[in-house]
């Protein structure tokens, strides 16, 4: 496919939304024989940088699938804080509860809801169509928006709003969340989930850059690092991992707030039984698709195309022959909208 007879913009120039800070384009393009979505913000008033550059076709959501599953094994269930959120989510008269997903991705978090709680109402938000290929609950929508532009139309609407893996493509991520606390009704409860772009050696301390040649290198730690930069330099709110509980806490309307960090091996060189195992062996999967994936972004930082075949063939050989004893991080946050 060619990437410029391919191109198809879609101008959602937000002029008339409120909390809108500039106008949007996003390009949808295939490059490397992958969809990609390029999302650029501001480019009617500047040159600023794209926010977004990563896959977005069926084979990324088919990972993101899989992601879900290793983050839903690794939680023991859909969400952290489950009393909060089955409190959130009580059947009542009148008006169902409702769940807002933010970032929706495949959806399948969304349509994992809508079926756990059937008798909700559950939407699903997203630059790109979610691709739905199978059963989509009654109970289950989606839509195409920018949480960037704010949810003012959303107003208090909802018991539940969950936004994971979003940071990337997230400008100003207090900003964020403050926006969803307002689209929260009272008692209802905000579930953040991040994994690190910084990777963890066996003993989960972070993994120290180090130069090619030297004892402590590792290319999945390169390639991690060169992703890590290349979307901080693209305006990402890419360290919101590690900073939302603290965000949470500093915005007043949130209070109950509480996380928790989860460490996975990548890859199988360490479990003491079988979903242990399972867990490893489908992050490691997941981390070798997403490096397969990087190439554009890492094409767009200015790399070479030949170092970018290198750092993602060398660090796919590395996770596949175990040669490296790596974890992942992720952090699950979450906080109550103050009645
Ligand atoms: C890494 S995926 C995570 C998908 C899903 N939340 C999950 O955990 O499986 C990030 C998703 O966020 C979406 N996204 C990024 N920035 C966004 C924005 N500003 N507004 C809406 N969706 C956004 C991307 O299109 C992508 O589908």
């Amino acid at each position: 496919m060619s990437s410029e007879q391919d191109d198809i913009d879609i101008d959602t120039s937000s002029a008339g939304r409120s909390g809108s800070p500039a106008p949007s384009l996003y390009s949808f393009s295939s490059i490397d024989g992958r969809l990609m979505l390029r999302h650029v913000y501001g480019r009617m008033l500047n040159n600023q940088n794209d926010t977004y550059f990563l896959p977005a076709d069926t084979e990324e959501h088919r990972r993101l699938d899989l992601q879900h599953q290793v983050l839903t094994l690794a939680l023991g269930g859909l969400f952290p804080a489950p009393n909060l959120v089955r409190r959130a989510l009580t059947p009542r008269p009148g008006k169902p509860p409702a769940i807002l997903d933010v970032g929706t991705g495949s959806g399948s978090w969304a349509i994992d809801m809508a079926r756990q709680f059937p008798h909700t109402t559950v939407v699903g938000v997203d630059l790109a169509p979610p691709g739905i290929d199978g059963d989509l609950p009654p109970n289950c929508r989606f839509e195409i928006d920018d949480a960037n532009l704010g949810f003012l139309h959303y107003q208090g609407a909802f018991d539940v709003i969950h936004a994971r893996s979003v940071s990337a493509g997230i400008r100003d991520f207090p900003l964020f969340l403050e926006e969803l606390s307002q689209a929260l009704c009272p008692g209802g409860v905000v579930l953040l989930g991040d994994g690190d772009m910084q990777i963890y050696d066996e003993f989960q301390d972070a993994v120290p850059y180090a130069e090619e040649g030297t004892p402590e290198f590792s290319w999945t730690h390169r390639v991690f690092f060169a992703a890590y930069n290349a979307m901080k330099n693209r305006g990402g709110s890419i360290d919101s991992a590690s900073m939302s509980p603290t965000w949470l806490r500093a915005i007043n309307s949130y209070t109950d707030v509480g996380w928790h960090k989860v460490f996975i091996p990548i890859g199988p060189w360490r479990y003491s039984n079988q979903r242990e195992r399972l867990l490893a062996e489908m992050l490691r999967e997941d981390c070798l698709r997403y490096i397969s994936g990087m190439g554009p972004l890492l094409l767009s930082e200015g790399y070479l195309p030949e170092s970018v075949d290198k750092m993602q063939r060398e660090a796919a050989a590395e996770l596949r022959e175990l040669r490296v004893h790596l974890h992942s991080r992720w952090t699950f946050a979450w906080a109550v909208k103050r009645p």
